[in-house]
This record gives C-alpha cells, sequence and structure tokens, in this order.
C-alpha cells in the first residue's frame, strides 16, 4: 500500500517538532509533501541553524542530515500541487509546529495559502488533520479556534511533552508528542513506547 502523508510547518517555536516529524514520516511513508511558511523560515534559522544559503545543502537535506526522494518540497503561495485538492489520495497531515495565527486561519476557513488550504481540505474529506499548536498562555480567540477546529474533525495536540517515561535528550522528550502524531496518523505501529506500571 502507497502512502503518502503531508507536513506543514509554521512559524511557531519549536522547529524541532517540525523537522522529528518530517523525519518519522520520511521513515513511514512513501511520499511526504512539506510545506515550510515564510516565517517558519525564520524560525527554523533562529532555533536550529537551518536556513538555506550558497554553501549549504538545502532544506530537507539539512533536516534529515541527507537528500531523500520521498520528501516532496512544495511552496506555500503554489495551489497547483496535489496537497490543495481533495482529488489527490493521501493518509493525512500534520502542521508542526502550528502557530495561533494558522489555526486561526484554518478555524475562520481562510485558505490563502497552500497550508490552510491543505487543511481545509483535510477537513472537507474527512482525513485525519493534527495540529501541534504551540502558544503559551492561551487566549480566548485561541480557545475557541481550536475548539472549532476539534468540533470540525482536526486533533489538536498541543506541543506539550510527557516526562514519564523519564527522556533525557531533547529528542526525547520531542518525541513523546511526534510520536502520538504518528499514531493518530496511523503510522506509529511499534513506535510508541506503551506506558507500564513500574513494578517493585
Ligand atoms: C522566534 C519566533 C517565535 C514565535 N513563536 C510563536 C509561537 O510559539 N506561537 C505562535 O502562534 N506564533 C509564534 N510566532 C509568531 C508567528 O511566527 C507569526 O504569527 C506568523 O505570522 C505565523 O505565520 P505562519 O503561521 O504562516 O507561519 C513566533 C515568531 C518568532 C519570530
Amino acid at each position: 500500500m502507497i502512502r503518502r502523508g503531508i507536513l506543514a510547518i509554521t512559524g511557531a517555536s519549536g522547529a524541532i517538532y517540525g523537522v522529528r516529524m518530517l523525519q518519522w514520516m520520511e521513515f513511514r511513508f512513501d511520499t511526504v509533501y512539506l510545506c515550510v511558511s515564510r516565517d517558519a523560515r525564520s524560525v527554523l534559522a533562529t532555533e536550529l541553524d537551518i536556513e538555506e544559503g550558497d554553501d549549504r545543502p538545502d532544506l530537507v537535506a539539512q533536516m534529515l542530515g541527507r537528500k531523500s526522494e520521498r520528501v516532496v518540497a512544495v511552496q506555500p503561495d503554489d495551489f497547483f500541487t496535489p496537497p490543495a485538492s481533495g482529488s489527490a489520495m493521501h493518509d493525512g497531515m500534520v502542521i508542526a509546529p502550528c502557530s495561533m495565527g494558522t489555526a486561526g486561519r484554518i478555524a475562520a476557513g481562510i485558505s490563502n495559502d497552500l497550508t490552510t488550504r491543505a487543511a481545509d481540505v483535510c477537513l472537507k474529506e474527512r482525513r485525519p488533520l493534527i495540529l501541534i499548536v504551540r502558544e503559551t498562555p492561551l487566549n480566548l480567540i485561541h480557545l475557541r479556534n481550536l475548539t472549532a477546529l476539534t468540533e470540525a474533525g482536526a486533533t489538536v495536540m498541543p506541543a506539550s511533552p510527557s516526562f514519564y517515561n523519564q527522556p533525557t535528550t531533547i529528542t526525547d522528550l520531542v518525541d513523546t508528542v511526534a510520536l502520538r502524531a504518528m499514531r493518530h496518523l496511523g503510522a506509529g505501529d511499534g513506535l510508541v513506547p506503551e506506558w507500564q506500571v513500574p513494578t517493585a
């Protein structure tokens, strides 16, 4: 079975969630459409020193540590790509990290870029849409938008890592969220450690 997924990275803090999702999705999917917003590029540079430059590999190669034919980079202003159409089959979309701006635009049905359009398509086609949202504290507008998104069928998954499996690295912490998202995409088999009650 051919598996396709969409990953959008927006300009919230936590660019590492996007990088880690790309690594896991590239591992489990045949094709990953990757859409990085303009502001996400700034945050990737600020937080992870990932940016385009003459003497640097492209963004995907920097995020994966190598090139990959499975990852198809699509531009945020390009609607002539498969994620923009409900006719193009795929197994779901993750936005990681998801800014409150992008969440608000999706909640309001404002499909003014490829990410918000692809998310809109997921909701209308009843396909998985997982938003790894990042902001704190949340104002009433954020909360109402996240409620509307949940009511419309999206899964709101805050970038809120868990500690009960005793993570020791930032990557371990990020994976407590990223692997949960993989499971909600239906692609997390065998990846998510299940909680075992400690024995004496
Ligand atoms: C360093 C940095 C960190 C940011 N962190 C957040 C954040 O955690 N959550 C958020 O909603 N916006 C955050 N923003 C603001 C977004 O980048 C901004 O609202 C942007 O317009 C989002 O656009 P996009 O969703 O199209 O990427 C941050 C901006 C910068 C420069």
